[in-house]
């Protein structure tokens, strides 16, 4: 049977894709429920780096079928470049190994545009978005003017749909934001290249997963994004537009919660997040510079999807509080923890002050957030090198107690610690 769900416990960024990809090997199907390509994940093997913004990182197993769910929003086009890297790799990427679920919706140029013209407008109150189009994508589908994926698979309809909606978007580009109009018929020419490479992939993504979990396969929900970016449970507005918390795994993919086993959060050992908002834990200066790294390294605290360098702060379980709870976590998976290594001392962000008041939840209130001041408790820290660790025995001291203390303060198990970007820098602690 079961359906077993990751999700973000932060703001995004947690390494995700490295335990999906650990995973994936025991998985019948792994699938993408919500967002699109504003996700960025990487997964190295060996030697090489892929970079995955759309497609399951299931994909690089063998015989693991992917899917990207109703709930996720697609860019065919970016969906069309990111096949064409990892066949061009060597990953099979044919119609029965990636599926695309028809209830997914579309990402057009207009929704881009648009995404791209709101952010100038809002000027100093912008999101940051990462500019793929989501937020607008994500509001036409509830309004219910949205794009979905079967059109891919009529031509015809596919057609006059894009014609449409290029026509009517171009007047709020135009009148609204003042912006050039799109070339409708351009678009057109293009997604119709586009529906004939992907209608092949087209599947109704709630029976596929429905006849694997009958067959008492097992479904990995691969999240994006994190729960503080989640639309209902997150740092609302400085948010995505969709759920990417355990819920919106069910709603995304179309299963109820009685097949669900575990809920697996992905929570880094210290705090990034990427676009504007508060953020209690938050660093500067050379504080800042040592967690982020230069750069040089793929795993550097710079955006997978736009390069932007992240900002950065100590870990926060507040935050992890917040998350076990939305989420019903079943287990906490703490990543980068060998970027702490050669620190004296690791604060850790136990509570809040809040108006001289002592605050132990994550304020659902962003005014209220950002008054927070985090009360930090101060760890020891570890100088000895931990990448090569890779059984609980192998970590110092100083790194064990720093873990149990995460897992007592988040009010959730610690499955795994991962010490490095390597498909085996993995730690098994249960
Ligand atoms: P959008 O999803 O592009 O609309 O962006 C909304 C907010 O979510 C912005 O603050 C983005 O930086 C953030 N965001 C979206 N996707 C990710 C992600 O995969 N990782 C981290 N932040 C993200």
């Amino acid at each position: 049977m079961p359906l077993n769900i990751i999700v973000g416990a932060q703001w995004g960024d947690e390494g995700k894709g490295h335990i999906t990809d650990r995973l994936a090997h025991e998985a019948a199907i792994v699938a993408r429920y919500s967002g699109g390509d504003n996700a960025g994940h990487t997964v190295t093997i060996a030697e090489q780096i892929f970079k995955l913004h759309l497609i399951p990182s299931g994909i690089i197993h063998p015989g693991v079928v992917c899917l990207i769910g109703n709930g996720t929003v697609v860019n065919p086009a970016v969906l069309l470049r990111e096949m064409d890297a990892l066949a061009a790799r060597g990953v099979d990427i044919g119609p029965a190994r990636l599926k695309l679920s028809g209830g997914a919706h579309l990402i057009t140029p207009a929704h881009i545009a648009l995404d791209r013209a709101h952010e100038r407008a809002r000027g100093k109150e912008a999101i940051g978005t990462t500019m793929r189009g989501i937020g607008p994508t994500y509001t036409d589908k509830a309004r219910r003017e949205g794009l979905r994926a079967e059109l891919l698979a009529d031509p015809n309809r596919l057609a006059e749909v894009l014609r449409h909606h290029v026509a009517a978007r171009n007047e709020a580009l135009v009148g609204g934001y003042g912006e050039e109009p799109l070339d409708g018929e351009a678009a057109v020419a293009e997604w119709l290249d586009y529906a004939a490479r992907l209608a092949p992939h087209l599947v109704d993504g709630p029976l596929l997963i429905d006849e694997a979990l009958g067959r008492g396969e097992m479904v990995l929900a691969e999240g994006a994004q994190g729960t503080l970016l989640d639309i209902d449970h997150g740092t609302y507005p400085f948010v995505t537009s969709s759920s990417p918390t355990a819920g919106g795994a069910l709603t995304g993919l179309g299963v109820g919660p009685r097949m669900v086993e575990r809920v697996i959060g992905v929570a880094k050992a210290f705090t990034t997040r990427v676009g504007s908002g508060p953020f209690p834990t938050e660093l500067d200066g050379a504080a800042a510079a040592r967690l982020r790294g230069t750069g040089q390294n793929p795993w550097d605290e710079f955006g997978t999807t736009t390069g932007r360098p992240r900002r950065v702060g100590w870990l926060d379980l507040p935050i992890l509080r917040h998350a076990r709870r939305v989420n019903s976590l079943s287990e906490l998976v703490l990543t980068k923890l060998d970027i702490l290594s050669g620190l004296a001392e690791i604060p850790v962000c136990v509570a809040y002050e809040v108006a001289g008041r002592r605050v132990e939840s994550f304020p659902t209130d962003l005014h209220v957030l950002a008054q927070c001041r985090p009360i930090y408790e101060t760890l020891p820290g570890w100088a000895e090198d931990v990448t090569w660790a890779r059984r609980p025995a192998d970590l110092p001291a100083a790194a064990r107690r720093y873990v149990d203390f995460v897992a007592a303060g988040a009010g959730a198990p610690v499955s795994f610690v991962s010490v490095g970007p390597g498909r085996e820098q993995f730690i098994e602690l249960r």
